[in-house]
């Protein structure tokens, strides 16, 4: 009470009254948020305090600038990357995760080999969603844990590093997950925002692309959500000096043909040839595109995937990382295929229910620290839109084990909805998003 009086008297701000403005609904000046993250981070605010605050955020929510304020708090409460050493302008590229989603492995040398430098720090997987630093670790040999040295150096030579980001990077970031995960304080867009951007910004880049995912398979249930977290992160780099554009994709089915980790790499090389997915290319393509045009690169993607020069440059990427492509990718011992129980149509096919059969192959981890199966996963046999007679293969389950494939076999085959009527592909990319507002897709 004492200390309380005093910071009054001295006009200092207090966790406590801070906590009262939000829940009372009031904004909240840039002083007061910095004051109480750099306070969290240092200890001083316990846990109960900022989980109040937490869900006074969830429920009253923040303004553009509050968001703003909160988002450069957590960028001062690590290091930054310096990438000055690197001529051009850098561009990042980020997902907020699908299933079946390899567009960085093929945007990202794509753009390199367009002359666009690409300095990316990526994710693991997590729940049923794929990771970047998992799928490249399956290629033997690859590592993602580069110095900033390394890092830098590889990009200048190459125009392309994919690592890990740094503990020391976001600090409170971490901090603030981890009270969000235990108080049901995650989904709320502010934060949400606020932690994506927080370390898109200390990563370093000149320009940000994003791909804000919807639909079964992603973290934002509806466009609407999609379309409103884009704007917002679209505002928070803008707001930090960095050109971003977000694209709003489906992810209601999976990406591609495969989901898992070898097999999504493979696939990557695939389309980096221009073979595979006619849908796979076509957004990894856009994104390419996007990239370019904000690191104000002119370039005919289409020309440049053609010539090869894409897949030369992950193989470079791969290789400068300690891969060994030479040695294979690694291969499940056992491949099942599963087939249709009837004639049709392949409507949908449910990204969630493939993301979470693909966990419990082994594919992804339920927690940080569990180790998943490089080769286990699925080839899609019939994609949306096919047609397919009962008894032909749906999917191949690539797994460790018969027992494995066994458990998931009823729920993969589940997860196609198959129909006695012709169907469309429906289109993938359905807005783009940039400071001058929001594109639909025609
Ligand atoms: N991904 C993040 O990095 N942060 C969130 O809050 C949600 C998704």
């Amino acid at each position: 009470m004492y200390t309380r009086l005093l910071q009054r008297k001295l006009g200092l701000v207090n966790a406590l009254e801070v906590i009262g403005r939000k829940r009372d609904g009031q904004e909240h000046t840039a002083e007061e948020i910095r004051f109480l993250l750099s306070s969290y981070v240092r200890g001083e605010i316990p846990d109960y305090q900022m989980a109040a605050w937490l869900m006074a955020v969830c429920i009253r929510g923040m303004t553009p600038a509050e968001t703003l304020a909160l988002t450069e708090a957590m960028v001062a409460s690590g290091e930054v990357l310096d990438l000055s050493a690197i001529d051009g302008i850098k561009v990042d590229k980020h997902s907020t995760g699908g299933v079946g989603d390899k567009v960085t492995l093929v945007a990202g040398p794509l753009a390199a080999a367009c002359g666009v430098k690409v300095p990316k720090l990526s994710g693991r997987a997590l729940a049923h969603t794929g990771g970047t630093l998992d799928k490249l670790e399956s290629v033997p040999g690859v590592t993602v844990d580069l110095q900033p040295e390394r890092f830098i150096q590889q990009v200048r030579e190459i125009g392309i590093a994919v690592a890990a980001q740094s503990p020391r990077m976001v600090p409170a970031d971490k901090l603030l997950y981890a009270l969000r995960d235990v108080t049901a304080t995650v989904p709320s867009l502010p934060l949400i925002a606020s932690s994506i951007m927080s370390k898109k910004i200390a990563a370093g880049a000149d320009a940000i692309v994003l791909d804000v995912k919807f639909g079964r398979g992603a973290f934002m249930p509806d466009i609407a959500a999609a379309e409103d977290l884009a704007r917002e992160m679209v505002v928070l780099g803008e707001g930090a000096g960095r050109r971003t554009v977000a694209l709003v994709t489906a992810m209601d089915n999976p990406l591609g043909r495969s989901v898992g980790n070898a097999l999504e790499v493979q696939e990557a090389l695939d389309a980096l040839a221009g073979e595979g997915d006619q849908e796979l290319l076509e957004v990894c393509l856009r994104v390419t595109r996007e990239m370019c045009d904000v690191a104000r690169v002119s370039a005919d993607v289409e020309k440049v995937l053609r010539s090869g020069a894409g897949r030369e440059r992950f193989e470079r990427m791969l290789a400068a990382q300690g891969g060994h492509l030479e040695r294979g990718l690694p291969v499940a011992p056992i491949r099942i295929a599963i087939g249709a129980d009837a004639d049709g149509h392949v409507e949908g096919i449910d990204a969630l229910e493939v993301g979470l059969s693909a966990l419990e192959l082994g594919a992804g981890r339920t927690r940080k620290e569990d180790r998943i199966d490089p080769a286990a996963g699925f080839v899609i046999e019939a994609p949306v839109g096919a047609r397919v007679r009962k008894g032909e293969p749906l999917v191949t389950v690539h797994a460790q084990t018969p027992e494995l494939v066994e458990r998931v076999a009823s729920r993969i085959r589940n997860a196609w909805r198959i129909v006695d009527r012709e169907v469309r592909r429906p289109p993938h990319v359905l807005a783009r998003v940039d400071r001058d507002g929001v594109t639909k897709a025609d």
